[in-house]
């Protein structure tokens, strides 16, 4: 079974490794002791095998199921032929030689499909993120971000010019209004306009899947700097393919353009190739093009990673996706349905022992997003990952300092091609999580630890023997 596997892998990779390597150059001890502080604190990070079609995949980035169902394949290959005599790497950076008439074209496909002036392609999202953000902000200039950004954001204000970061409560405009206040009361250029405040958000937020309060965000900007030098950056890599028309992302979901000055869409999520995308005007790309090092500095995207990328948009624009993204609707609504209509969840809230923000008012929603995250005491994230891999679920377990202390969890993302059954499934098995922990909680139970803990901890107890 998958779960016995990735148990033992586990249990494995914790084994604390100092000790065993006394003898090795104090190199190589360093590098172990600060990799055994992450066992110690169970949150290494391994490289997981991959699992079959025995257990259902909460987990994966292919919400549209575009990778598994062989779809974008098919419309690589197609693209591909198309051209015979294509040319495997650009030779040259962006700057340079690997500026292709193919990746101009396939880049303005792409800006035009998101009514953005101009697109720019980057090997991955993260790199769109810092070649934005070590490009765009100039000395002097601020980045407000919220508090729950993305870690690649976090490495780009590293790379950034911008004299100051200040983050804002999480999906708060009067938090944002209150930082933006503070900015020019302490800062004149502000008011005047002669420096510009950067502000990072996500379209939904790749931990706590919510949407991104932006028509309030930006009205607040507005309100505030009415000179135009508050201006957006907008993560949309968790929405392309999910929400708006056509899995437009969150921006043109909301018509709002023109006000939001440079988007990033991901490639490797919903579309399921690989690469990023900066979207803004000529200005911005201009500012890419020359201060962006990490992106022109290096080599441009090869044509079968653009040839990916375009077959990828191209299931988009033909509207081929809007009944996967229909069904992850259809997924996420009938998993609230049940989560919610259950006791047991209501009392596990009421206990602490798991809650569930998506299930408030989810009715109430006009549009679902596919990340669900179900929330627990620290450390019983990883009671509750093993008890669903155990049943043949996957989702992984998130702790600190990937996401705030004490909110721990395991992240669910659902999918198009996840089935009924499988959601009905999931929802009992979550709920048996939760009665027997609320068993143990009220002594009810002689047991001290939920059967999936004591069976990781006995599998831990004869791998050390
Ligand atoms: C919000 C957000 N931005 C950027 C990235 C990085 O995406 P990529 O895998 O394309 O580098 C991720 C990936 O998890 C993400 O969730």
């Amino acid at each position: 079974m998958y779960s016995d596997t990735i148990l033992k892998q586990w249990c494995d990779e914790h084994r604390l490794r100092g000790p065993s390597v006394k003898n090795e150059p104090a190199f190589y001890q360093n590098l172990e002791r600060a990799l055994d502080s992450r066992r110690q604190a169970h949150n290494l990070v391994s490289l997981k095998p991959r699992w079959d079609e025995t257990v259902a995949d909460f987990t994966s980035a292919d919400f549209l199921s575009l990778t598994r169902t062989g779809r974008l394949r098919e419309a690589f290959l197609a693209e591909l032929a198309l051209h015979p005599d294509f040319e495997l790497g650009a030779s040259g950076s962006r700057a340079q030689y690997g500026n292709y008439t193919y990746i101009n074209q396939v880049e303005q496909e792409i800006a035009d499909f998101h009514g953005a002036e101009t697109a720019f392609i980057t090997p991955s999202t993260y790199a769109a993120n810092l070649g934005v953000l070590s490009s765009v902000p100039l000395p002097g200039d601020a980045i407000v971000y919220d508090e729950l950004i993305h870690a690649s954001s976090h490495e780009g204000f590293r790379l950034s010019l911008a004299e100051q970061t200040v983050p804002f409560s999480h999906n708060d405009p009067e938090g944002l209004r209150e930082v933006l206040v503070r900015l020019k009361k302490e800062q004149p250029a502000f008011e005047a306009g002669s420096r510009s405040v950067l502000i990072c958000v996500e379209s939904i937020y790749s931990m706590d899947g919510d949407i991104c309060q932006l028509q309030d965000l930006v009205r607040t900007a507005e309100e505030e700097f009415p000179l135009g030098n508050a201006q957006f950056i907008m993560d949309e890599a968790h929405s392309i393919g999910v929400i708006g028309d056509k899995g437009r992302g969150l921006v043109s979901m909301l018509g709002l353009e023109k006000s939001i000055a440079i988007r990033i869409h991901a490639v490797s999520k919903a579309i399921g190739a690989l690469g990023g995308v900066i979207m803004g005007n000529k200005t911005v790309r201009a500012m890419i093009v020359n201060n962006a090092r990490s992106l022109t500095y290096s080599c441009a995207p090869s044509f079968p990673m653009v040839a990916s990328i375009r077959a990828g948009y191209r299931l988009l624009i033909s509207g081929e996706t809007q009944q996967p993204q229909e069904r992850i609707q259809q997924n996420v609504k009938h998993l609230l349905e049940l989560l919610t209509s259950d006791p047991i969840i209501d009392d596990a809230r009421d206990e602490g022992i798991l809650w569930i923000p998506h299930i408030e008012d989810w009715e109430q929603r006009d549009v679902q997003t596919h990340i669900v995250p179900l929330c627990t005491r620290s450390r019983h994230e990883l009671f509750l990952f093993f008890h669903l891999l155990t049943n043949n679920f996957n989702a992984y377990p998130f702790s600190f300092p990937v996401v705030p202390k004490g909110q721990s969890r395991v992240r669910l993302v659902i999918h198009a091609h996840n089935t009924v059954e499988q959601i009905e499934k999931l929802a009992c098995v979550i709920s048996d999580w939760a009665a027997e922990m609320l068993d143990i909680e009220n002594g009810e139970s002689d047991k001290q630890l939920p059967d999936a803990a004591r069976q990781l901890y006995a599998m831990q107890d004869a791998l050390t023997v």
